[in-house]
């Protein structure tokens, strides 16, 4: 169902006790903002805790990677029931920085989109060029490469349960923001290239989150576009105030 989401993804920063006092200031900041979903994405090792400590609140709490395998021999490695086991219901997926320093296929990324809907799980799928694709023209058929490689082999009612987070890797912690309308113009490539395959009623019923240098200052604008349905932030999410203020950018 396309919804307005602001997903915090927290890479890997935050000990226990600092992800304890972010929590302690994401609470204590709490407005509730009706019809915006919010979902902090910690590190494996705090996502307990922070589903714990966000029980009674309506933010959500999400994982930032997976292994494509239900369990066995794989050292160092967290599975989908391992997650959905400690209140974890989504899962980002394909974040550049997978693909980029962790060398993640197309190939492995439609295993782990398997294996998180086959866990009942919610999947945040990221697709986005680099800046040469981009200098080059290529951007496009960069990121439908990805979709149709990594997603594009599910089923139709298996997409009630995607969301796709387009962060071109220029904008990812760089501070250079894509425009609201280069935003606008991969949001409605994405629809328009889902609705190719699967038909307008499911495109349009997406979510397609940007991510990619969001701040307060910014995410109005971007989040008013007519394909933006909100963000996937990381530096901004490590500060309550900041990535509060982008909830209700809305
Ligand atoms: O997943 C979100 C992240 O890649 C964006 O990072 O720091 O540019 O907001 P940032």
């Amino acid at each position: 169902m396309r919804e307005k989401i602001v997903a915090g993804n927290w890479k890997m920063n935050n000990d226990l006790a600092q992800t304890e006092e972010l929590l302690k200031g994401i609470k204590k900041q709490w407005e509730n903002n009706p019809g915006v979903r919010v979902i902090v994405a910690p590190a494996f090792t705090n996502l307990y805790h922070a589903f714990d400590s966000l029980r009674e609140t309506e933010v959500e709490v999400a994982a930032q990677n997976m292994n494509e395998n239900e369990s066995g021999a794989y050292t160092g490695e967290v599975s989908a029931a391992m997650l959905t086991s400690v209140g974890v219901k989504t899962v980002i997926l394909g974040h550049s920085e997978r693909r980029a320093i962790f060398k993640e296929t197309d190939e492995v990324l439609a295993k782990k989109v398997d294996a998180a809907l086959k866990n009942d799980m919610e999947v945040i799928f990221c697709c986005g060029e680099e800046l040469e694709e981009r200098k080059n023209g290529n951007h496009f058929d960069v990121v439908k490469q990805q979709l149709e490689r990594g997603l594009f082999h599910i089923a139709p009612e298996a997409w009630k349960s995607v969301v796709i987070a387009y962060e071109p890797v220029w904008a990812i912690g760089t501070g250079e923001t894509a425009s609201p309308e280069q935003a606008q113009e991969m949001h409605s490539f994405i629809r328009k290239t889902i609705s190719e395959k699967f038909g307008e009623e499911i495109a349009n019923e997406v979510s397609i989150l940007y991510g990619g240098s969001v701040k307060p200052a910014n995410a109005e604008e971007i989040f008013a576009k007519e394909d933006v349905d909100g963000g996937l932030v990381g530096g901004a999410s490590l500060k309550a105030e900041d990535f509060l203020a982008i909830v209700r950018a809305f």
